[in-house]
C-alpha cells in the first residue's frame, strides 16, 4: 500500500521546493533583449548542462549555477538556438538559482517546433556554460527514432565510459535512463573495493550512506563530475525514471531492504531522495516536485508510444523472500505457503492507479509500437529448482552441466527418466524482486495488452547484465519482447556467482538453454543498449566497453537483435 507523505513531511520540505520551475511562454527575443549585464550574476557552472522530457513543443533545460562572492542567489540567462553558434536564438529568458534547490535551475521552454534539433546554453555576468544539444518529439511519423538505453552507473565501481560512448551516437533522439543513476551506499559499501586505486572515492562530505536531503544532493554532485555523464547529458534529452538506489536498495512502497532501524523515518528519507532527484535530473515532475509520481507517456507521433513506469515507489508490495518459507529446524520449504503468497491476486508491482493508467495509455495510443521503459525484468526467468539452491556454491557448475545435458536430450526428443524429467520441469523464479515476484499482475497486463491487440516491447535495467526474452503469457502465447540493458559500471551476476569470463560465457549459454523464454544473455560485460525504431522493425544493439577502470576504453564487441526477426 502506498503511504502518502504525511503533512509533517510535506511541511518540512515544501517551503524549499515550490515554485522552482520557470515556464517560458514568450516568443523570440522575449524579456531578455532588455536585460542589462548588471542584472546578471557572476556564477560558476559547476555541473554542465542537461535537457529532458521532450514533447512536441517543449523541453526541460537544466544547469547548476553557483553564486560567487558570498551571494546566496544568482540571476542568469538561458538561450535556445537552432544552431550551435547561437546565431539564430529563438528563445531566451532570465532564471534564478538559489540554495532552495541546491542551485539547480530548470526551464520548461514552450512553443517550440516538433522534430527539431536545438542548442542551448546559460550565461552569467561573465560566464558561459557549455552548449547542449536537444530535440523535440515529432508530430508526424519520422523515418526512424534512435534511443540509447542505460542504467546502473555506480561511481566508485568505475568510469562511465558507456555514457561517453553513447554520447557519440549520431542522430540520437533521446536517452532512456532506467534508473540507478546514483547509489546510496557509504564509501566502503557495494562496489567500492577499487575506488581508491582508480581515483573514484567520494568527497569527504559524502562518505556515509545517504539519509538526508544534503546527503542525496552531495552524491548527485559527485556523480555529475563524471565526464562521460556530462557528455551524454549534453548530447541528447534524457527521459528518466528512478530505480531503487536513487532512494535505497530494494525500495518498495512502504520501505526498503537498505532502510534500517536507526536510519529515521522511511517516508522522510524517501521525500529527501525524491526532492534531490527532481532537482538534479532534467525531468518535468508529472505531479509536482514533491510527489512520488514519475510514470508518464511520450508519443513519437504514430510510430511509437513510450510509457515510462515506476516499478519501485508508487505501488510495489514488499518483495517475497524464499528464506521466509524455509523451516529453520527441518530446512524444508513451505512450498504451498510460498505459492499462495506469490499467486495472491492482490499482489501488485505497479499499484492500481498506475496499472489502470498504463492500460488506458495503451488503449488510447494509435502508435505502431508500444514501448515500456521500466526497471526490473519482465520476462519469465524460471530456472530448475535444484539449480536455484546451488547458485554461488561450489557444485553449481557440475549441476548446471548435468541439467543442460538433460535439456539437450529432451529437445532432441530422447526419452528421460522420471527423475530427469522432474529436475527439468520443477522451475522457480530466481529473482523475486523482478516481475517474476508479481506474476498475477504481469499476466493481467499481458491479457490487457493482448485484448487491445497490442504487442509489448519492454526495456529493463536493474540486473547489470544484458538479456533478451520473449514475453509469453500463461498459455504460452508470445505477447512481446524484452531487451535489458547492462550496467554502465555496476558489477553483474558474474561477481555474485564468482565467475571468470569463460565461466560467465558458459553460464550464459546454459541459461539460454535452461530458461525457456530467454533468447540471449551476456553475464560479464558493462555497456549500453541502442534501439533504432522504424515502421518495419526495432533494431536492438548492445555495445560493450572493454574497460571501466580508466577512461581509456574501446568498444570490445556488440550483439544485435532485430524484432520481429
Ligand atoms: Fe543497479
Amino acid at each position: 500500500m502506498l503511504q502518502p507523505l504525511s503533512r509533517r513531511h510535506f511541511l518540512s520540505l515544501s517551503a524549499t521546493s515550490i515554485g522552482s520551475m520557470v515556464l517560458s511562454t514568450s516568443l523570440t527575443g522575449c524579456a531578455i533583449s532588455s536585460a542589462k549585464e548588471d542584472d546578471l550574476s557572476d556564477v560558476e557552472f559547476s555541473h554542465g548542462i542537461a535537457s529532458g522530457d521532450p514533447l512536441q513543443g517543449s523541453v526541460i533545460l537544466w544547469t547548476r549555477a553557483l553564486p560567487q562572492d558570498g551571494a546566496v542567489s544568482a540571476r542568469l540567462v538561458w538561450e535556445l538556438a537552432t544552431d550551435n553558434n547561437f546565431t539564430n536564438i529563438v528563445r531566451s529568458g532570465l532564471v534564478d538559482s538559489s540554495e532552495s534547490r541546491d542551485y539547480t535551475v530548470k526551464v520548461d521552454v514552450q512553443e517550440l517546433n516538433p522534430a527539431t534539433e536545438y542548442f542551448y546554453r546559460f550565461k552569467g555576468r561573465q560566464q558561459v556554460s557549455m552548449t547542449g544539444r536537444t530535440k523535440t518529439l515529432p508530430s508526424t511519423n519520422p523515418e526512424q527514432i534512435k534511443f540509447v538505453v542505460v542504467s546502473c552507473s555506480n561511481y566508485p565501481a568505475g568510469y562511465f565510459n558507456a555514457y561517453q560512448e553513447a554520447a557519440k551516437t549520431p542522430g540520437l533522439d533521446a536517452v532512456l535512463h532506467l534508473g540507478d543513476y546514483i547509489y546510496e551506499y557509504d564509501a566502503k559499501g557495494y562496489a567500492t573495493q577499487r575506488a581508491a586505486e582508480i581515483g573514484r572515492e567520494f568527497a569527504s562530505d559524502n562518505l556515509g550512506e545517504l539519509l538526508t536531503l544534503e546527503d542525496y544532493r552531495n552524491r548527485y554532485a559527485i556523480y555529475r563530475t563524471d565526464k562521460g555523464l556530462t557528455a551524454l547529458h549534453a548530447a541528447a534529452p534524457f527521459i528518466a525514471v528512478w530505480d531503487d538506489h536513487e532512494i535505497m536498495n530494494d525500495t518498495w512502497s512502504g520501505g526498503g531492504e537498505n532502510h534500517n532501524p536507526g536510519e529515521g523515518d522511511f517516508y522522510e528519507r524517501r521525500a529527501a531522495a525524491i526532492q534531490a532527484y527532481y532537482e538534479w535530473l532534467p525531468i518535468r515532475p508529472p505531479k509536482g516536485d514533491l510527489q512520488p509520481h514519475i510514470y508518464r507517456t511520450f508519443d513519437f507521433a504514430n510510430l511509437l508510444s513510450l510509457h515510462m513506469l515506476d516499478t519501485r515507489v508508487i505501488g510495489r508490495d514488499e518483495q517475497l523472500e524464499y528464506s521466509h518459507y524455509i523451516n529453520k529446524d527441518t530446512q524444508q520449504m513451505d512450498s504451498e505457503g510460498f505459492i499462495a503468497d506469490l499467486q495472491n491476486k492482490n499482489r501488485s508491482l505497479l499499484g492500481k492507479a498506475q496499472f489502470d493508467w498504463l492500460v488506458n495509455s495503451l488503449k488510447t495510443s494509435e502508435a505502431k509500437w508500444q514501448l515500456l521503459g521500466q526497471q526490473v525484468l519482465m520476462g519469465k526467468m524460471l530456472i530448475p529448482g535444484a539449480m536455484l539452491s546451488q547458485l554461488g556454491k561450489k557444485d553449481a557448475a557440475a549441476l548446471m552441466t548435468k541439467l543442460t545435458s538433460i535439456k539437450v536430450r529432451l529437445l532432441k526428443g530422447d526419452a528421460l527418466t522420471a527423475q530427469e524429467q522432474s529436475l527439468i520441469d520443477t522451475v522457480l523464479p530466481y529473482n523475486l524482486d523482478a516481475w517474476d515476484g508479481y506474476p498475477v499482475e504481469r499476466e493481467k497486463l499481458y491479457t490487457a495488452a493482448a485484448n487491445l491487440g497490442k504487442k509489448l516491447v519492454v526495456v529493463a535495467g536493474d540486473t547489470h547484465n544484458a538479456w533478451t526474452s520473449q514475453l509469453t503469457n500463461n498459455r504460452g502465447d508470445t505477447v512481446g519482447i524484452e531487451f535489458a540493458t547492462p550496467a554502465v559500471t555496476s558489477p553483474g551476476i558474474e561477481t555474485y556467482l564468482k565467475l571468470d569470463e569463460q565461466g560467465a560465457k558458459q553460464t550464459a549459454q546454459a541459461l539460454t538453454l535452461l530458461i525457456d523464454d530467454l533468447q540471449y544473455c551476456d553475464l560479464h560485460q558493462r555497456g549500453y543498449l541502442q534501439l533504432t525504431v522504424t515502421e518495419q522493425n526495432i533494431d536492438a544493439t548492445w555495445r560493450f566497453v572493454d574497460n571501466i577502470l580508466s577512461t581509456d576504453y574501446t568498444i570490445s564487441n556488440e550483439h544485435q537483435v532485430s524484432y520481429p526477426e
